[in-house]
C-alpha cells in the first residue's frame, strides 16, 4: 500500500481553515468538496494513458493521449463521503458512482453494509472512495472487502485526514490499496475521534450539530 500525504499548500492551507473553531457548515462543505477536488487531481496523476488519433481543428490528424479503459468508478462512503463526491465529479464528470452505507453492529462492533449500489461493470473501472476521515479503518476495510466481492481489482481511497492506527490497518488488511491523504494526524481518542482531526465531519457537512 502507498500511503500519500499530500502536501500542496492549497491543501494545507484549506484544511487549516476547516481545523478551525466554530467553522459554519456551509464553509466546511466547501472546503471538503475543493480540498476532495485537489485530492482526486493527485490521486489520478499514474492512470493509464493510450494514444488516440483524432482530426484536429485544421483537419490534420494527431496523435493525443486519452486516459485508457473503463475508467473509474467514485464511492462515496454514506453519510459524510457525500461531502467530497462533487469535488471528484468535477474534475471526473463521467465517472459512475457506488454508493456505500454502513453501520456498526452492536454486539459484534464489526461494520455491516445496510446499503450498496455499486456499478455493474466493476471490474473494468479503478473504484476511488470518499470518505472525510480514515480513524479506525474498520469502515474502509469493509468497503474494499465489498468492492473486492464484486470484482473490483483497483482501489485507493481519499481521505481529508487519517489516522495512524487506520493506516496500519488497512495496510496489514489490504496492501494493495493506496491511499491519499491531506493529513495524517497524532492519534484516535477513546471515542474513535481524530486528534486533532476535524471533529465529527458528518455533521459538519450536513449542519446537524
Ligand atoms: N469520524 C469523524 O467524523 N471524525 C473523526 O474524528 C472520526 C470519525
Amino acid at each position: 500500500m502507498t500511503v500519500k500525504a499530500i502536501q500542496h499548500p492549497l491543501i494545507q492551507h484549506k484544511l487549516a481553515l476547516m481545523r478551525e473553531k466554530g467553522i459554519s457548515s456551509k464553509d466546511f462543505r466547501e472546503l471538503a468538496s475543493e480540498v476532495g477536488n485537489l485530492l482526486t487531481y493527485e490521486a489520478t496523476r499514474d492512470l493509464p494513458t493510450e494514444t488516440v488519433k483524432i482530426e484536429s481543428w485544421n483537419g490534420k490528424t494527431l496523435n493525443t493521449q486519452k486516459i485508457k479503459g473503463k475508467k473509474i468508478t467514485v464511492v462515496p462512503i454514506l453519510r459524510a463521503g457525500l461531502g467530497m463526491l462533487d469535488g471528484v465529479l468535477r474534475l471526473i464528470p463521467n465517472a459512475k458512482i457506488s454508493v456505500v452505507g454502513l453501520y456498526r453492529d452492536e454486539e459484534t462492533l464489526q461494520p455491516v453494509a445496510y446499503f450498496d449500489k455499486v456499478v455493474k461493470d466493476t471490474k473494468q473501472r479503478t473504484a476511488l472512495i470518499v470518505d472525510p476521515m480514515l480513524a479506525t479503518g474498520g469502515t474502509l476495510i469493509a468497503t474494499i472487502d465489498l468492492l473486492k466481492e464484486k470484482g473490483c481489482k483497483k482501489i485507493m481511497g481519499l481521505f481529508l485526514v487519517a489516522a495512524p492506527e487506520g493506516l496500519q490497518a488497512v495496510q496489514e488488511a489490504h496492501p494493495d490499496v493506496d491511499i491519499y491523504t491531506a493529513a495524517i494526524d497524532d492519534k484516535l481518542n477513546d471515542k474513535g475521534y481524530i486528534l486533532p482531526g476535524l471533529g465529527d465531519a458528518g455533521d459538519k457537512i450536513f449542519g446537524t450539530k
